[in-house]
């Protein structure tokens, strides 16, 4: 069979990784890849097509005999391609347009969770400036609040206001200067919970799911959770926060109910959901939805799935996900993100990779790329999140050990990293 991945960063190298491992698997095409995809080799290789030119990867899928499509990241999601690809018979793991608003519009998203008692923050909707100002000034004596551009904006949509005066920025950063565009038309503003976050992965075909280990993701830029928000510097999993108790509320709770919401609202919910958690003394409620797996969680969750990925994917498209085995390895997996000096704001790109040999040799070490490009001779960056480090190990401890000491034989100028990762687990 023929696999084609959609998307250019870790969580894609990951997802290519744990599909050419499958014995069915006769070639992995990733569109567009990066240096890492591009080094496999193998029956791994790279095509020069961007996420969201649809019709072009549709067309490259039906000529190259590709059986089966996994969508990486949320843009082409939010573009219909999933419709696209069943409407021409190719078989694609992912939401419609339609379900991938739980990721693609906040607005709907809350609004579906209070339909169907989906345990949430308070929220409230707008869609001008003078609207949210007279919100905030009632509301003056709760801060923090948190506010949210209702579309897709990387991660970056989403303000903690401590103040009346943050808050005021924020609005009119969103509805003034439009630094989101079109994704700041609706805002959000919504209670600030309490607790620790957490991340959980189903795959699921609409009715069955199947569900990967919990993780958690450490958004901020700095040791100690501090500085500025990042599209995540590293993860691990399983997170002992998610005790099997909360594992078994967020199934009843959130998971069941979600995607019975969407059937019985006619927008059969299929592919990975990504539910963000914030759990408080055990109870856990929805921060967000993702419809697609998340990054770097994706790279500490695969490596832990012991069952053959392949037929667990062709089975969610199927709608045979209940017959599959979804096992994992009772081990633990840590990942460390490795970025680009400056990184989450201005970073330089083009600098020389340098990887140890020793690398290679160590075992249960994986290393992801993300925002890496080789010409067929060298390796540079090319990207804010450069790699992502990924080791396994038979206790928390073991794995994230083992990570950092991968993460040392790697340099390039510039290079940063968390040196806590999954610290607080321990
Ligand atoms: P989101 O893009 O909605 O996941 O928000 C990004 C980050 O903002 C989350 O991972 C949380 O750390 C934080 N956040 C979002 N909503 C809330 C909330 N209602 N209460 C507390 N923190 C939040
Ligand atoms: N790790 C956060 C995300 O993928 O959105």
């Amino acid at each position: 069979m023929n696999v084609l991945i959609i998307g250019n960063g870790a969580r894609e190298h990951a997802l290519c990784w744990s599909v050419a491992r499958s014995e069915g698997v006769q070639r992995v095409f990733v569109a567009p890849g990066n240096g890492g995809t591009a080094l496999m080799g193998g029956k791994v290789s790279n095509v020069p097509l961007k996420v969201t030119a649809l019709d072009d990867l549709l067309r490259f899928a039906v000529d190259n005999g590709v059986e089966l499509t996994v969508v990486g990241s949320e843009a082409p999601l939010e573009l219909g391609i999933v419709d696209l690809f069943r409407r021409a018979g190719k078989k694609i793991v992912g939401p419609t347009q339609s379900a991938a608003r739980l990721e693609s519009s906040k607005v709907f998203s809350k609004k579906f969770m209070q339909r169907h008692h989906i345990p949430t923050a308070g929220y409230h909707v707008f869609h001008d400036a003078p609207s949210a100002h007279t919100h905030i000034e009632l509301t003056q004596t709760v801060f923090p609040q948190v506010i949210k551009a209702s579309g897709l904006c990387a991660g970056k949509g989403v303000y903690i206001a401590f103040d009346k005066e943050q808050a005021l920025r924020a609005i009119g950063e969103l509805f003034e200067e439009r630094i989101f565009g079109d994704a700041g038309n609706e805002v959000v503003i919504e209670e600030f919970l309490q607790g620790e976050e957490a991340s959980v992965f189903a795959l699921t075909d609409g009715t069955a799911y199947q569900l990967f280990l919990p993780a958690q993701d450490h958004k901020r830029i700095g040791d100690g959770d501090t500085g500025k928000n990042t599209g995540g510097m590293g993860a691990y999993a399983p997170a002992p926060l998610v005790t099997p108790e909360v594992m078994r509320m967020v199934e009843e709770r959130i998971i069941q109910p979600t995607l019975k919401g969407m059937r019985d609202e006619g927008s059969l919910y299929t592919g990975f959901l990504y539910v963000g958690l914030m759990i408080n003394e055990g109870e856990p409620s929805v921060v967000e939805y993702n419809a697609r797996m998340g990054d770097p969680e994706c790279q500490v969750v695969l490596p832990l799935l012991k069952s053959d990925f392949v037929a667990a994917l062709m089975a969610s498209v199927e709608g045979s996900l209940d017959d599959v085995p979804f096992e994992m390895h009772r081990k633990s997996a840590a990942t460390v993100v490795i970025a680009s000096g400056g990184y989450p704001d201005h970073y330089e790109t083009g600098r020389a990779i340098n990887i140890a040999d020793e690398l290679s040799a160590m075992e249960d070490c994986l290393l992801f790329h993300a925002g890496t490009e080789y010409d067929g001779a060298r390796l540079v960056t090319a990207g804010g999140r450069v790699f992502s480090v990924t080791a396994v190990g038979s206790t928390l401890r073991e794995s994230i050990d083992r990570a950092y000491r991968a993460v040392k034989m790697i340099s390039f100028e510039g290079a940063c990293y968390r040196t806590d990762i999954g610290a607080r687990a321990l």
